[in-house]
């Protein structure tokens, strides 16, 4: 009988300027996968650049024998100050269900924790099964459910770093007023 879970082979850490073509093969084998698609909003360039040069934006990324495997951005200060928001999670899929993904998102939260944010918010659409049993393990709420471009829904979960946690009615009132 199997008594130890076995040894994590990936590592996760903070990307720089040198994984910019690495993130880009990433973002480009799971671009489909996004509802809408990455490409549908921005250039994966552009979209990789904005991130890795704004001091307020970070790459994470997950490697696996030198190979990035999996990725995720983290917004400081978003919207309002000490919120948080983990954005573009993925993991490629020959490296799925190895606990990648869930290791980056506790990473992006420290991350957030450490740099002041109070709680973190994290979206997905309605039907993106993987990410809702996600982010549920992690402890994140939905905070609100709307309907975009009158095509799909889009989820909003926050996960609060303090006790007690913000209000919905709180975070609603203040994401209504934007
Ligand atoms: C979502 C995604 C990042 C998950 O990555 P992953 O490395 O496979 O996830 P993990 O192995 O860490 O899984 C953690 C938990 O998430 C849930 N989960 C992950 N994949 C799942 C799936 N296909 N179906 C149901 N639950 C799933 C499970 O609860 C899982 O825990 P378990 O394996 O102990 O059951 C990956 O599927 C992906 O890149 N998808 C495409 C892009 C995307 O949807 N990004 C997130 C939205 S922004």
């Amino acid at each position: 009988m199997l008594l130890q879970e076995p040894l994590e082979t990936f590592t996760i850490c903070e990307a720089n300027w040198n994984d910019f073509n690495d993130i880009l093969n990433l973002l480009n084998a799971v671009d489909n996968e996004f509802v809408p698609s990455l490409t549908e909003s921005e250039n994966l360039r552009v979209k990789i650049t904005r991130i890795l040069n704004d001091r307020q934006r970070g790459w994470i990324k997950a490697v696996d024998a030198d190979m990035v495997v999996g990725g995720v951005a983290v917004i400081y200060n978003y919207r309002r100050p000490q919120l948080g928001l983990i954005e573009t999670l993925a993991v490629l899929p020959e490296f799925r269900r190895q606990g990648i993904g869930i290791r980056l998102v506790q990473f992006a939260m420290s991350k957030l924790f450490q740099n002041g944010m109070d709680a973190s918010l994290i979206t997905t659409w309605e039907t993106n099964k993987a990410a809702l049993a996600m982010y549920e393990k992690l402890g994140f709420k939905t905070i609100m459910r709307s309907k975009v471009d009158g095509s799909y829904f889009k989820l909003f979960f926050m996960r609060s770093f303090e006790e007690p946690p913000r209000s919905q009615t709180r975070f609603s009132r203040f994401w209504n007023r934007r």
